[in-house]
């Protein structure tokens, strides 16, 4: 019987649409799937999305739309989008759906028969953009993973006993494939040993989501029925004969992966979890870093987010998978530049694969009537023969070796420096020289050229076909090899091309990119962006999105409507960190702060007194305007403006940063 193997990538939340940070982990899964069914693994693939919880319901309303009507909609373009990359899933799982909710439930029920759940009243903070509880934070602390500050939660609430998984987990960690990379294991390792405290798992305020059992003014919390789809989609808790048996099969999962800021819910709540239920845990979490765009995380409440589809539109899937394995190294954060983008596409495919594809296939063509040559007898063979032949090996070893440890990007490296080496070995060979004479040693020295050329082509086709499955596809009915989904990788080999080999006809893979494609790509989504920040407002109302800079003096406007850099380069926007804050004698609103901005301290009265107390602002960083003229306020002389998001109806909520920042730095 064939290995199984069961790997998922997170469900994504609908509250925005798909873009290349999502992309991202699919096209990482979509590879490895792709790779362990050439491998002759009975291959399991999941996505999904998560749709219930408070910011989904919060998102449809402010999209004036019902939470079902909401979740449909962006679900169905999470779907259309892998459906046009080609995405291998074997199954999308929507939370929303009947078959999730019942064996949900069932989970739930399973731990609390076994004791692991009671009633409790939970109050602390809450963060709604990552539906997370933030342990130990006060009123008006930032969310530990996206620096939102937190709302304050009162509620009877379910608990599950996390605190009496503390010791297992830490066991569970001992091994270290569990948890991959190592900082990530780190980092869970120090944060249980720390202590854990039992977690609130269902929520009473809202109704959009999944009834506890026997309880249905409570809704499962979004993080317990979100993990538990890795589950309910294989057939847990279902008693039909099939979906059990599916079940059986691929459970445990072998990798669950997941961007590096979920690490926390998917290695200590979600083997806890299991534990509790008396399930088997899976094999490994493996967490890659963020994508960067413009320096920080690509998010949508960020604005900075890159559409998958305007790069499909230029450049194709292929570019972008091969771009985003090879150029991040996996498990750290990589920036994502449509500059670097191309210069990818052309130094490596457009020069490099392609350029080898068409010009060995091209030659063959020409001087072998489109038929794979005879490699020549060995007095015509020559060391740069056999040492092509020995880097081939050592591609396919080192290539399969850093495939298993998600090490992509070394493992594209190795493979393009088989495709460099053969470059080289046809320069220096020059068969072209050799298909211009026709006597029998330069014909059989231009057939072993070529043979060593078109098996190395092979190869690298071979390998590199789960990372572009289109692309590869085109070579090998050009190479006149069949269907490449049948190779069987784990027995590729040197030296296995057929000689006779008639070829398809040949055409190029890989155009060549010009700077226009930049140019497009950028006008593309700077047309989006300008819907984008709508849209942000529309859909995460509790995100700090920079709507409005409250009284920012309005520079002369041109070209309807829009400033110019100089005019934006007027406002000198800087780093401040808060020195003193007090309130302002008879005054509901005003605070007066001291702000170190580097180069001096000033005096700046705000009205935030509603929204922040004076002393959770004492050390934090925020922005100001640092050129605004003086004014006075209650007396008080204010030197500069704070800078902060105002909320329709709501306080308004400081600017801050995610990364640290030294105090005084310029925003531009
Ligand atoms: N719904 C939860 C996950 C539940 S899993 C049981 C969630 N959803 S999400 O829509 O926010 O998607 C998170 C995942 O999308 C990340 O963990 C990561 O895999 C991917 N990414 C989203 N933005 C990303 C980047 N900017 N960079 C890299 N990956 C990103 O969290």
């Amino acid at each position: 019987m064939a290995r199984k193997f069961y790997i998922t990538t997170p469900i994504y939340y609908v509250n925005a649409r798909p873009h290349i940070g999502h992309t991202y982990t699919t096209i990482a899964c979509d590879t490895v799937a792709r790779r362990e069914r050439m491998l002759g693994a009975d291959t399991f693939f999941l996505t999904g999305t998560d749709e219930h919880g408070q910011k989904i319901e919060r998102a449809a309303q402010a999209a004036g739309k019902t939470p079902q009507q909401f979740t449909d909609e962006v679900s169905g373009e999470f779907r259309a989008l892998w459906r046009r990359m080609g995405i291998s899933n074997d199954d999308f799982i929507r939370t929303t759906e009947e078959r999730h909710k019942k064996r949900l439930q069932e989970l739930f029920r399973r731990i609390r028969d076994n004791g692991f759940i009671y009633k409790g009243r939970y109050k602390g903070q809450y963060c709604f953009s990552d539906e997370l509880y933030v342990d130990g934070a006060q009123p008006g602390d930032p969310c530990p993973i996206c620096g939102r500050p937190t709302e304050t939660v009162e509620e009877e609430n379910y608990f599950f006993k996390l605190s009496a998984f503390q010791n297992k987990l830490l066991e569970l960690y001992e091994n270290p494939d569990f948890i991959r990379p190592e900082t990530r294991r780190n980092e869970v390792i120090s944060f249980v040993k720390s202590g854990l405290r039992d977690q609130s798992i269902s929520r009473s305020t809202f109704s959009w989501g999944v009834p506890v059992p026997d309880d249905p003014k409570q809704v499962i919390y979004v993080w317990f029925d979100a993990l538990a789809n890795y589950i309910t989609a294989i057939g847990y808790g279902s008693s039909h004969t099939g979906a059990e048996e599916a079940f059986k099969k691929y459970w445990p999962a072998d990798v669950h992966m997941i961007g590096k800021e979920i690490v926390r819910f998917h290695c200590v709540y979600w083997p806890a979890f299991l534990m509790a239920a008396g399930l088997p845990l899976p094999k490994a979490i493996v967490a890659h870093g963020w994508l960067l765009f413009e320096e920080s995380k690509m998010s949508k409440s960020r604005g900075n987010i890159v559409r998958t589809e305007t790069i499909l539109d230029v450049l194709g899937a292929d570019a972008l998978r091969y771009f985003l394995l090879r150029e991040v190294v996996f498990g750290q954060d990589g920036s994502f530049s449509f500059d670097a983008l191309v210069q990818r596409y052309n130094s490596d495919l457009a020069n490099g694969l392609g350029n080898l594809a068409s010009r060995t296939l091209t030659m063959i063509n020409r001087y072998f009537k489109g038929e794979v040559p005879y490699p020549s007898h060995a007095a015509a063979r020559s060391p740069a023969d056999d040492a092509i032949a020995d880097a081939a090996r050592r591609t396919i070893r080192e290539f399969g070796d850093f495939f298993s440890g998600f090490q992509f990007s070394r493992a594209l490296e190795s493979a393009w420096g088989l495709i460099a080496a053969v470059d080289r070995y046809i320069v220096e060979n020059e068969p072209w020289s050799l298909g211009e004479k026709q006597d029998h040693e330069s014909r059989a020295r231009l057939a072993t050229v070529l043979y060593t050329s078109a098996e190395a082509l092979r190869v690298v086709t071979a390998l590199a076909h789960p990372v572009m499955p289109e692309a590869t596809t085109k070579i090998w009915e050009q190479m006149g090899l069949g269907d490449i989904r049948k190779v069987a990788l784990d027995e590729l080999a040197w030296g296995q091309l057929k000689l006779g080999t008639k070829l398809g006809s040949v055409s190029p893979v890989f155009p060549r990119a010009d700077k226009s494609a930049i140019e497009r790509m950028q006008q593309m989504e700077d047309q989006q962006r300008g819907v984008g920040v709508e849209e942000t407002k529309a859909v995460v109302p509790a995100a700090p999105a920079p709507e409005k800079v409250a009284g920012t003096a309005a520079p002369a406007t041109t070209n309807g409507g829009k400033i110019s850099i100089d005019d934006f380069a007027k406002v000198e926007l800087r780093v401040g960190m808060v020195k003193i804050a007090e309130r302002v004698p008879k005054s509901d609103k005003l605070l007066r702060l001291e702000i170190d901005i580097g180069s001096e301290v000033r005096q700046v009265v705000a009205g935030i007194a509603e929204a922040y107390a004076p002393e959770t602002l004492v050390g934090r960083k925020v922005v100001i305007v640092a050129n605004l003229a003086p004014r006075k306020l209650r007396g008080l002389e204010s030197n500069g403006m704070i800078v902060a998001a105002s909320l329709e109806g709501g306080k308004p909520v400081l600017a801050s940063f995610l990364e640290d920042v030294p105090v005084g730095a310029r925003l531009k």
